[in-house]
Order: structure tokens, then C-alpha cells, then sequence
């Protein structure tokens, strides 16, 4: 049967744990030649290569990525799925946190972007998916500095699409609800009654799964997207958060 990724060199951020995991073991099973990377080291399905770096550490994200290109002779997708949040109400927001998010969920993602894509670009191309999230297209409430995060992905997703288009380099963003992780258990599991409030928002009646999300991922970076780019596709059962 044919496979969505076959063969191609595939580079997924933050895939230690939660959405990053299953979006690299979708991607090998896809065919891939996947490289997942994180700053906590880890042990990854097998078949699949490590690389333990930190986003925000230009030296050592460059060294990772060019050694990818060295070994593969290219780099075909790249996932920016790293990310970190704070949650806090508007009176309750810390600088230091906020400037944490924006160095890792904006400020790395441009500089991984701007790594990649010459390296894309000398073979013609490749996709770029970024990860938003619902809660930069609908707004949350204790999620304003967090979302403006998110809602930067959306703005720095358009811009480039069109920037490198001529490259052949099409980039595109997933914006998921709120995803079932293990992290998101070990928050929420106690707290059923909240998260039934919030289930009754998704007109689908569930949360999502990191497969819904990794689905959508791989879709984008495949070839059946080929004429997709500054799109923005939200994953979130039809939420109206
Ligand atoms: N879980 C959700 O409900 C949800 C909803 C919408 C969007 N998102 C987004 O999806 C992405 C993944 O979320 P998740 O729930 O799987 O998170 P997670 O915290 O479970 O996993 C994030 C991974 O990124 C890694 N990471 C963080 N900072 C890094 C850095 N500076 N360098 C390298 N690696 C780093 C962490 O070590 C971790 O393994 C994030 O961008 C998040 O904002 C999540």
C-alpha cells in the first residue's frame, strides 16, 4: 500500500513526549526517515533517530539540523512542534514566563524556519508544519500571553508560506483543541467536572487524540498537499472553546 511519507527526511521538535511522540511514530509509520528531536533526553520507537538539543540554543539547533542534511543529503519536512505554556489570568502574568514562551513557541520556530528552509531550498523544496492552537483562532480565558503565542505561529505561517513559495516550500499550521496527552491527564484527570464543561463545547463530544493531531500533520507534510500553503487547519471537533 502506498505510504504518505514515503522515504522522506523528516525533522519533528519536541518529540520526547505528548503530540511530538505520536507525530514521529505516525511519520516512520508513514514511511519517514524520521529525526525526532527534544531537550530532554529519551528513548524513541525504534527506527527512529534522536537528536537532544534545546531550540532556543541557535549553536547547537544548527549543528543538529545541518548534521541531518549532511548524513540524508536533504530535509524534506520539518514539524515545529515544541512548545511550552503558563497558563495565567491577565493580573497574574509573570514577564519572565511570558518571555520564556515567546523565545520557545515563536522566536525558535523563526529561527527554524529560517535554518531549514535554505537547506530545503537547495533541492528544491519541502513542507514546513507549525502547531498552533485553537486557543489563538477562539481565545481562552488564563491563556492570554500563551495564545498570543499561538496566534504569532498563525501570522509567521502566512508570511512565509508566501515568502517561500518560489523555493518551493510550503508552510502550514495545525491548530489543535485540547489534546488527551499523558501531561494533560496527570493536570486534569482529577478534575472531571471541568473537563466535561469543556467537552460539551466541542461539538464532536470528545477531546482530541495525538493521532487526530500527528493525522493532520502528516497530511500537510505529504505531497497529497501539494497546492496547500498558509493554511491554518483547525483540529478541535468543532470547538467553540
Ligand atoms: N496538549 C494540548 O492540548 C495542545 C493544544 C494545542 C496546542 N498544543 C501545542 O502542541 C505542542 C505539543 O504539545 P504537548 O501537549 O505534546 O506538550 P508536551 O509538554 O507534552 O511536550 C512538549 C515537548 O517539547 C519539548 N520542548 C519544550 N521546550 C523545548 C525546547 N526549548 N527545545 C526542545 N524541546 C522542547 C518538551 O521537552 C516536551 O517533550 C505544543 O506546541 C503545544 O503548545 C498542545
Amino acid at each position: 500500500m502506498e505510504r504518505l511519507l514515503e522515504n522522506k527526511v523528516c525533522i519533528i521538535t519536541g518529540a520526547a513526549q505528548g503530540i511530538g511522540c505520536k507525530i514521529a511514530q505516525q511519520f516512520a509509520q508513514e514511511g519517514a526517515i524520521v529525526y525526532a528531536c527534544d531537550r530532554q533526553d529519551f528513548t524513541p520507537q525504534e527506527g527512529i533517530n534522536k537528536l537532544v538539543f534545546d531550540i532556543t540554543d541557535a549553536v547547537a539547533a544548527k549543528q543538529a539540523i545541518v548534521s541531518v542534511f549532511k548524513a540524508e543529503g536533504r530535509i524534506d519536512v520539518l514539524v515545529n512542534n515544541a512548545g511550552v505554556v503558563f497558563n495565567r489570568k491577565i493580573g497574574m502574568i509573570i514577564r519572565e514566563e511570558t518571555e520564556l514562551m515567546f523565545r520557545i513557541n515563536v522566536i525558535a520556530v523563526l529561527e527554524l524556519i529560517q535554518l531549514v528552509s535554505r537547506l530545503m531550498s537547495r533541492n528544491g523544496g519541502g513542507s514546513i508544519v507549525n502547531i498552533s492552537s485553537v486557543t489563538a483562532q477562539l481565545g481562552s480565558p488564563g491563556q492570554v500571553a500563551y495564545s498570543a503565542t499561538k496566534g504569532a505561529i498563525i501570522s509567521l505561517t502566512k508570511s512565509a508560506a508566501k515568502e517561500l513559495a518560489p523555493q518551493g516550500i510550503r508552510v502550514n499550521a495545525v491548530a489543535p483543541g485540547i489534546v488527551k496527552t499523558e501531561r494533560f491527564e496527570e493536570l486534569y484527570e482529577s478534575d472531571g467536572q471541568k473537563i466535561d464543561k469543556r467537552i460539551e463545547r466541542i461539538a464532536l463530544g470528545r477531546l482530541a487524540t495525538p493521532e487526530d493531531i500527528a493525522n493532520a500533520c502528516a497530511f500537510l507534510a505529504s505531497d497529497k498537499a501539494s497546492y496547500i500553503s498558509g493554511e491554518i487547519l483547525g483540529v478541535n471537533g468543532c470547538a467553540s472553546i
